[in-house]
């Protein structure tokens, strides 16, 4: 899939093509600028602000699945607020502050908001997307993850395919660090190579259900590596690289923004949970 991107500027080297194809992750350091994280900073600060917990059924104690799934179906096209596991009491009352308890929001925000759209089509994304190789680039889901202290729980180990796939696979997660990771704040850590053995677990969608499908095996967490990384960092994630990230047992948030891209030459696959609506699509950051 990779090819010289020496016709472009040269955003990436030989030595980094092949080290993302053996290891299935790519660190680049200083990618995104400071005025930058700022501004994608304050956005998140804002849409957590204006957003009423009581506004949306999610913390309904009787009918908690149900509801849950569709307002996390529901946001394959908006911008929705998500809760820590147990930032809620058993009566639906938050047990933090709203903006101390917050796990994401997602899964428009590379569409909605001029700030995260800006980023996701800049000059900067295009290139690298062209050096990786992609023909039709298209953003289809993109996350702003808080990691708060404290209650920042960990993410358990899987690959990003599972949850978006395309026939041949191509999904590519684009990480920024918005604040430095560091193994106590709860750094991503990777599984090296482990992207060659492919998907191995696909998370499906049928109506307003969605399930897992196949397993996970064991990760051999003795091969992992933690990704501490500087605020403003780029790590490209292959979409089959097993990664995870602990629990932030530091006293300070770990904010990242991600976007997962797709190849638009290949089939979207119709049973990934994020679809969307003729009215509202997918938007290539180019076609050759
Ligand atoms: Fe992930």
């Amino acid at each position: 899939m990779f090819h010289s991107c020496a016709h472009v500027v040269a955003m990436l080297t030989e030595k980094q093509l092949n080290d993302y194809a053996r290891h299935g992750y790519l660190i680049l350091p200083d990618f995104v600028d400071d005025v930058t994280i700022e501004g994608m900073r304050s956005c998140a600060e804002n849409i957590v602000r204006d957003f009423n917990p009581e506004s949306v059924s999610i913390f309904s104690t009787t009918s908690q699945t149900t509801t849950t799934d569709d307002y996390f179906l529901e946001s394959s096209d908006k911008v929705h607020c998500f809760f820590e596991e147990g930032a809620f009491d058993g009566q639906g009352h938050l047990q933090k502050s709203k903006d101390m308890a917050i796990n994401k929001i997602g899964h428009a925000l590379h569409d909605i908001i001029p700030e995260f759209r800006e980023w996701t089509r800049s000059a900067r994304v295009t290139e690298l997307l062209r050096c990786l190789g992609y023909k039709k680039p298209v953003p289809v889901q993109s996350m702003y993850i808080f990691k708060q202290p404290t209650i920042g729980g960990e993410v358990r180990p899987h690959q990003d395919s599972t949850f978006l796939s395309t026939d041949p696979q191509s999904v590519v997660g684009l990480w920024i660090a918005l604040e430095d990771a560091t193994v106590e704040n709860g750094c991503l850590w990777a599984q090296p190579g482990s992207h060659q053995e492919g998907t191995r677990r696909r998370f499906v969608r049928q109506g307003n259900a969605v399930s897992f499908v196949g397993d996970m095996p064991d990760v051999d967490v003795d091969a992992c590596t933690p990704l501490v990384v500087q605020r403003g960092t780029l790590v490209v994630l292959h979409g089959s690289v097993v990664h995870y990230s602990k629990e932030n047992r530091s006293m300070g948030s770990r904010h990242a923004f991600s976007v997962h891209v797709v190849e638009g030459m290949n089939h979207y696959l119709e049973d990934n949970w994020l679809q969307r609506d003729p009215s509202f699509p997918f938007v290539p950051l180019y076609s050759m």
